[in-house]
């Protein structure tokens, strides 16, 4: 077997309640297939500041650069949402991270499991064989550009700011991406007005000449956020920018039916990063009942992609598939027709996953 060491940041609200479900997923894959993963545990976010008064502790970013892969949960905290004027906040650790870490690409796939055909509040028929990979650019757009307050504090600004070369590298990620797949690629942007997303088109436009074997669209993300939802089976991979992806993918979470189900990848230069798409939930926070699937898929895609794990990741992936076979369903992937379901907790749905893996 393998020997790795993997990083566990479970940050706040339900980030704590089901990362330690990727995490006994893993623990159960090391045993069962004889490897050595070797685990750390680092803090971030809300309880971080509480802790350090620093929502990404240099300790735990030193840990991060140390590790083989680092699954992450959710940070965020009501207090801070709340409050726009708080200078120091739990979201600031994640983006630092993403950054300090190289992490521009991050990789969400859409994947419909069979069983959840009825949890969407999409119409079957139109999801049916949906299965999307987003490429989100992760540390470039208005996320990272300069930020600005008037001193009378009347005004202020963003700035959405690309270089070609991030448009490029991940670019590259995606057509080579699409290849292994349908080999179609659809490119979203806003090229209409925004001068960044005229350079996007550009640069996505000179890359697609390499890749002659990839079908590729150019989409405005109005149109994108549209026809997401009229026929989600049109898209193989999309490549954004880091604030559309955010959001079209928040949004094509309905296609698999929950928040709860959508994992997530973040590379780049070295040391890959897992987390579920969604937040730190504060509405269902505390109470037991967050799906630990997402967390769980993590798990999946960073045996398959930091490790090279294929087997295992795949194992991972029958298991959940198995466990939503039996009917055993989270409040959020409850049918929404039929009351033939199982309705579990956290902990419960994440036990019954480790069952289905032995
Ligand atoms: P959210 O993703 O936390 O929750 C949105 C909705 O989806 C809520 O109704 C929630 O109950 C539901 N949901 C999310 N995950 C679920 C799960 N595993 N099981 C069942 N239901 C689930 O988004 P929000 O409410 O806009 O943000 C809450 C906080 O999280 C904010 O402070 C925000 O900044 C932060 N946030 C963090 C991340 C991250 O850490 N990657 C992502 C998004 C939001
Ligand atoms: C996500 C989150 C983050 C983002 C926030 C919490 C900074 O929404 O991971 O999707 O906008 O990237
Ligand atoms: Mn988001």
């Amino acid at each position: 077997g393998v020997s790795k060491k993997i990083l566990v940041i479970p940050g706040d609200g339900i980030g704590q309640e089901v990362t330690a479900w990727g995490k006994k997923v893993l623990e159960t894959i090391a045993a069962n297939f004889n490897h050595t993963f070797t685990f750390d545990e680092g803090i971030m976010g809300h309880v971080a500041i509480e802790a350090t008064g620093d929502p990404l502790p240099a300790e735990t970013l030193d840990k991060a650069r140390a590790s083989d892969a680092i699954l992450f949960g959710a940070i965020g905290h009501a207090k801070y949402d709340n409050d726009p004027t708080a200078k120091v906040r739990p979201e600031q650790g994640l983006l630092k991270i993403r950054k300090e870490l190289g992490l521009y690409a991050n990789l969400r796939p859409i994947k419909l499991f069979d069983d959840l055909l009825q949890a969407s509040s999409i119409k079957p028929e139109i999801l049916q064989g949906a299965d999307i990979l987003f490429f989100r650019e992760l540390t470039g757009d208005v996320y990272f550009g300069e930020k600005q307050r008037s001193e009378d504090r009347a005004t202020a600004s963003d700035l959405m700011i690309y270089h070609k070369y991030e448009v490029e590298r991940i670019a590259r990620k995606a057509f080579e991406a699409a290849r292994t797949r349908r080999k179609k690629l659809c490119s979203v942007d806003k090229a209409n007005v925004l001068e960044a997303s005229r350079l996007w088109r550009e640069v996505v436009q000179e890359i697609a000449k390499e890749y002659p074997d990839v079908e590729t669209e150019h989409m405005f993300i109005d149109n994108a956020a549209m026809q997401l939802i009229k026929d989600p089976k049109r898209f193989d991979v999309v490549v954004t920018g880091n604030l559309f992806g955010d959001i079209l993918t928040d949004e094509a979470s309905q296609i698999a039916g929950s928040m709860g189900m959508l994992a997530s990848a973040s590379v780049g230069d070295r040391v890959g990063f897992y987390e579920p798409i969604h937040g730190s939930a504060h509405d269902i926070a505390g109470k037991g009942i967050a799906n630990p699937l997402a967390s769980i898929l993590s798990a999946a895609l960073l045996l398959d992609i930091s490790f090279g794990l294929k087997d295992e990741s795949q194992r991972v992936i029958r298991a959940v598939d198995a466990t939503l076979r039996q009917g055993y369903r989270t409040m959020d992937i409850a049918n929404k027709h039929t009351a033939n379901d199982m309705l579990l907790g956290t902990d419960a749905m994440g036990a019954q996953v480790l069952k289905n893996l032995n």
